[in-house]
């Protein structure tokens, strides 16, 4: 591996690769969101190409469906493929229960509705989106337009009578207009600093007119894979309890990594 990548990318990278080798023959398979998943979705490219692997993807994004035709994956609907063998996303926290926090990327909903139509989930990370408890990392909800000013209204209110730290919330941008998800819909980040409950956050949140959804997972990923920046890799098994670390040695190819500066911060 050259100097070109940071520790961060090399962690998420080294991450990505060990989940590719989840992907069988036959499969269909939810491809995340973001610059891990985009991580992922190359690696798999990689597997297409050089071993034949046959598999049908299914993305989360239309940036990642442009990634994965891009690499050569048979892309594919999630209607077209109804239930999916596994999935494999990023995440900006998870706890040690594996609730995360999903969504900096803006894709939560479809993120969530591929992962719950998922056998399994496995998340892939570098060691920072760890935590203790989540909530340090702002929140998203995704909020319809119309009212969406009564929508973050009437959430405000609600976090008064929920377990959190925090209860400031701000509209996303992007540049000097507000973010539109792939469904047209804002999304709101809820600062909460610290969230006791995720569980029943999750559940209530979802019950404001004009939330469509929230980026709380809960009871949805089976398996996190770590990654860190020595090629370092610890793989934890929600259902099995199993943890094992592993080390990846690997060199730089022209193919995956050629184009990096278009690509690795999704
Ligand atoms: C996108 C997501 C991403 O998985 C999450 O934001 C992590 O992104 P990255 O891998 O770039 O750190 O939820 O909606």
């Amino acid at each position: 591996m050259s100097g070109e990548l940071s520790p961060i990318d090399k962690a998420k990278f080294v991450a990505s690769k060990r989940a590719a080798d989840y992907v069988e023959d036959g499969m269909r398979v939810g491809l995340g969101t973001g610059s891990t998943a985009a991580w992922l979705v190359r690696c798999l490219g990689e597997r297409v190409r050089e071993e034949g692997l046959r598999f049908k993807g299914v993305p989360t994004s239309t940036r990642t469906a442009e990634l994965a035709r891009e690499v050569g994956i048979n892309v594919v609907s999630l209607d077209e493929a109804r239930w999916l063998d596994i999935t494999i996303d990023g995440a900006d926290e998870f706890d040690a229960e594996f609730n995360l926090i999903k969504g900096g990327g803006g894709a939560l909903l479809q993120e969530k509705i591929v992962a719950t139509a998922s056998d399994q989930m496995i998340v892939i990370s570098d060691a920072s989106k760890r935590v203790e408890h989540l909530g340090a990392f702002p929140l998203p909800i995704e909020v319809i337009p119309f009212g969406w000013q009564t929508t973050q209204a009437l959430v405000e209110e609600l976090l008064v009578s929920v377990d959190v730290m925090g209860r400031r919330s701000t509209l996303r941008m992007s540049g000097a207009a507000p973010y539109i998800t792939d469904e047209g819909n804002h999304i709101i980040d809820l600062h909460l600093e610290r969230i006791g409950d995720a569980r029943q956050l999750a559940m209530v949140l979802n019950q404001v007119p004009g939330v469509v959804e929230n980026g709380l997972f809960v009871d949805i990923c089976d398996t996190v894979i770590m990654g860190f920046g020595d090629g370092r890799i610890e793989l934890r098994d929600i259902n099995t309890g199993a943890v094992e670390t592993e080390k990846l040695d690997f060199v730089e190819t022209d193919n995956l990594f050629a184009d990096i500066g278009d690509w690795k911060n999704d």
